[in-house]
């Protein structure tokens, strides 16, 4: 039987369609949920993700502040930003587009974010209230990839699950979110032994390690679902010949392009060799997820801020 593709489109899809009408019933009240993105500097990727973000929030109705200070920002500097950022009632969600440079303590600004507008759920109060399983702002991909399996109605509780890297931002909070969802998780890591049996117990594989096509199909139990949080940006030709060995049309993309996107999955996983039950494409898998939870974060930040002057038919969710 052929993998079942878990498309993120038409699941960002599902949740804009939900989000709008809570952002019509928030409108109904005189609120527009605002986004802060702050942009610190030039780097290309950092470019691209920001202008998706502001581009959600014009899509959905949501007004945005583009915040540019220059890379050669000192830390008081940028934390007078937020600062000011912290005090707009306007304001709802401040999000920090991360590298930052490397003059600037990106801890110290982290947690000058006010907890209640920290959208990334980067700030150590909601890192904690995450821990404890008590109710706050999740980090965007991870709680993406819980909407995911849910939507996609994969079996979670008491299922085995692997998790593959460790960072704050993603192995972390997605370790934690599948423990409160009841499933049985192993984190693994650079250190790991035996990773290829370890994964292959696992019938729900998260990779985001940031490693181009590690994941082969040798690692993956016949039926699992495997989720790509990866996204890699491939331009060596020798590379690409190799993980696109056999898919003609994605290799043909790439020697048109110079460039292609892979997940931290080889394709083969999913297509010719096909062990995996059902599995999420680079791109138009995860990706698309991350935004729309920022977009769903900023909504409730919205929602629980300003609770005092919303009318209850407006405050139903969550
Ligand atoms: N850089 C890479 N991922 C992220 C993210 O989820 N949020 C922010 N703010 N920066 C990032």
């Amino acid at each position: 039987m052929p993998a079942r593709v878990l498309n993120g489109n038409v699941i960002r899809d599902e949740i804009y369609a939900e989000l709008a009408g809570e952002i019509s019933a928030l409108a109904a009240a005189g609120i527009r949920p605002g986004l802060a993105a702050v942009l610190v500097g030039d780097n290309p990727a950092s470019k691209i993700y920001v202008k998706s973000k502001i581009a959600a929030c014009e899509k959905l109705g949501l007004a945005s502040i583009h915040v540019t200070p220059p890379a050669t920002i000192t830390t008081s500097e940028l934390l007078a930003i937020i600062e000011d950022l912290n005090r707009r009632d306007d304001v709802d969600g401040i999000l920090v587009q991360l590298p930052l440079p490397p003059q600037v303590d990106a801890r110290k600004i982290l947690e000058a974010v006010d907890p209640a507008k920290d959208v990334d759920g980067f700030h150590p109060l909601n890192v904690g209230r995450l821990v404890a399983g008590r109710p706050t702002l999740v980090p965007c991909t991870p709680a993406g990839v819980m909407e995911l399996l849910r939507r996609s109605s994969i079996p979670l509780e008491g299922a085995n699950a692997a998790v593959l890297g460790r960072s704050d931002i993603v192995g972390k909070p997605m370790a934690l979110l599948l423990m409160h969802a009841n499933v049985t998780v192993t984190v693994c890591h650079s250190k790991t032994r035996d990773l290829p049996e370890t994964v292959r117990r696992a019938e729900i594989v998260i990779a985001a390690m940031g490693r181009p096509a590690m994941i082969t199909p040798d690692y993956i139990r016949p039926g699992a679902t495997v989720i790509d949080v990866g996204i890699n940006r491939v331009t060596d030709s020798a590379q690409a010949e190799k993980f696109f060995a056999h898919f003609p049309e994605r290799l043909a993309e790439f020697r048109a392009k110079g460039t292609a996107l892979v997940g931290d999955v080889h394709p083969d996983v999913a297509g010719v060799a096909g062990v995996a039950g059902a599995f999420t494409p680079v791109p138009g898998g995860v990706g698309p997820l991350t935004i729309a939870m920022l977009m769903s974060n900023t909504v409730k930040a919205a929602r629980l801020r300003r609770a005092s002057r919303v009318p209850a038919a407006a405050a139903v969710r969550h």
